[in-house]
């Protein structure tokens, strides 16, 4: 295996998971990792002593020692980031894991050639269970894409898609797990009127979720776990009905399609 030295650009929740993960594996894959950030100097010391990572402010200087660039920034610093990568990157794997900055996008911006990665984590990445979607660029090969999947893979699973399906996608694995928690927080709030204590609520809830989403992991589809579970004319049934009569069904789709709409500044 070729030894492969990684520079992470941001030092914040995404990059810490990364590297977190990266470092946890038996036989990490990367020869180095090195962190850079902007400015707090301190989070750049707190994970070099965690993970034994290297730290850096003068990427730029130190470029040609790397052979994949990660950004984990927000949006709105990939701008400057793209130049000043072009001003001093040969050849690198640079990858992304910003909401909306696509290939086509860092394509445009980085020099001619550069093989490129958007990576879309979920909040999940951050134990270790992202579901990510992934798109790459046009000058992606066989020993890119080794790389990739060994970053993709400290976060959790992960899916391929085209770049269009990577923004549509987002709503689902990025933006739903916020319709998820809104969900729980109804049933606790539920729970609660019937006499427990809110511990006692989100334990309740919280575990109901992860045992269903086991079942889900089995395979069987979500309509026929559905099925098991409401008996025809039972009481699960009569709570089943209230939520059809509100057409809950329809109401995640057009969730799904306001997050899409704004995300494409629609
Ligand atoms: N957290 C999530 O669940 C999640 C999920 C999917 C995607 N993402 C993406 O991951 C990226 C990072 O998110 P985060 O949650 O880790 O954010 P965060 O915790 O706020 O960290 C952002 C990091 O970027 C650094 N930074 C900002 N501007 C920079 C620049 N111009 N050059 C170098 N470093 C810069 C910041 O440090 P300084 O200010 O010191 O430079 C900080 O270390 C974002 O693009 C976000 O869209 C996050």
């Amino acid at each position: 295996m070729i030894p492969s030295r990684l520079l992470v650009i941001g030092a914040g929740r995404m990059a810490e998971a990364i590297v977190s993960g990266l470092k946890s594996t038996n036989e990490p894959f990367f020869s180095a990792i090195t962190i850079a950030n902007r400015s707090d100097r301190q989070r750049l010391d707190k994970l070099a002593s965690t993970y034994k990572v290297e730290i850096t402010r003068n990427w730029k200087e130190s470029m040609s020692s790397f052979d994949v660039v990660l950004l984990a920034a927000p949006p709105d610093a990939h701008d400057n980031l793209f130049s000043e990568l072009s001003s001093c990157m040969n050849g690198q794997l640079v990858i992304t894991v910003a909401a909306g900055i696509d290939p086509s996008t860092m394509e445009a911006h980085l020099p001619a050639g550069t093989p490129v990665c958007w990576m879309m984590p979920n909040t999940a990445a951050l134990v270790g269970k992202s579901m990510t979607t992934f798109a790459c660029g046009k000058n992606v090969i066989q020993s890119h894409r080794h790389v990739i999947e060994q970053i993709l893979s400290a976060v959790g699973e992960y899916e391929e898609l085209s770049e269009d399906q990577v923004h549509d996608l987002t709503a689902i694995t990025g933006s739903a797990p916020a319709f998820l928690y809104l969900y729980s927080e109804a049933l606790e709030e539920a729970a609660v009127n019937y006499g427990v204590t809110s511990e006692q609520a989100q334990r309740l809830v919280t575990k109901m979720i992860a045992g269903s989403a086991s079942m889900l992991e089995t395979g069987t589809s979500a309509e026929t776990l559905r099925n098991q579970v409401t008996t025809p004319g039972g009481s699960t049934a009569a709570g089943v009905e209230v939520l059809e009569k509100h057409n809950m069904k329809n109401i995640l789709k057009e969730a799904v399609k306001a997050t899409n709409q704004h995300a494409r500044g629609k």
